[in-house]
């Protein structure tokens, strides 16, 4: 059983609703998930054997929405101590932006920067592709949970 932060970042709830789904998913097989949509800095080093899960949209231009932004800045001014910490990754997006998933990129890269280590591949979830993010998020904490 993994401990399990889920980092929520959304303008309009879509990133807050694939959160809320991927943790039903991850308590059904048996992790303790906590699911946070105002972090901040000490939210993320309570619990150095806690695995995060960043989960957020972008927004504006490659901008992440404001309710993940201090995660961001704190990484990047006060390089916390997250060497060796597990994390994943879903962005939400979409493909009809020329910054297509920009933000999603720049956290993951902010996190991997101090030696944070990611768990698998991140889920994108493009709104324009048509395709049923409940559907993409189901399959993907499946295959998630197995490496954990
Ligand atoms: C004003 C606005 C700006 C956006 N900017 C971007 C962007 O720069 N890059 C991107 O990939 N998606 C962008 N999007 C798409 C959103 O990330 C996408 O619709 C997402 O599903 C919204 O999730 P949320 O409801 O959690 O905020 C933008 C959407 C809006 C409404």
């Amino acid at each position: 059983m993994a401990f399990i932060q889920i980092l929520i970042g959304s303008i309009y709830g879509g990133a807050e609703q694939v959160a809320e789904i991927a943790a039903e998913q991850l308590r059904e097989r048996g992790h303790n998930v906590a699911l946070n949509t105002y972090a901040r800095a000490e939210d993320l080093t309570r619990d150095a054997d806690e695995i995060l899960l960043l989960c957020h949209s972008n927004t504006g231009s490659g901008e992440l929405p404001d309710n993940i932004q201090p995660i961001y800045l704190h990484i990047t001014r006060d390089y916390p101590r997250i060497a060796g910490r597990r994390y994943g990754v879903i962005n939400l997006g979409d493909s009809s932006y020329s910054t297509f998933n920009d933000a999603g990129r720049m956290l993951d890269e902010a996190f991997a920067d101090l030696g944070a280590v990611r768990i698998g591949e991140p889920l994108v979830l493009d709104a324009c592709s048509g395709d049923n993010p409940e559907t993409l998020t189901r399959d993907w904490v499946k295959a998630w949970a197995t490496l954990l």
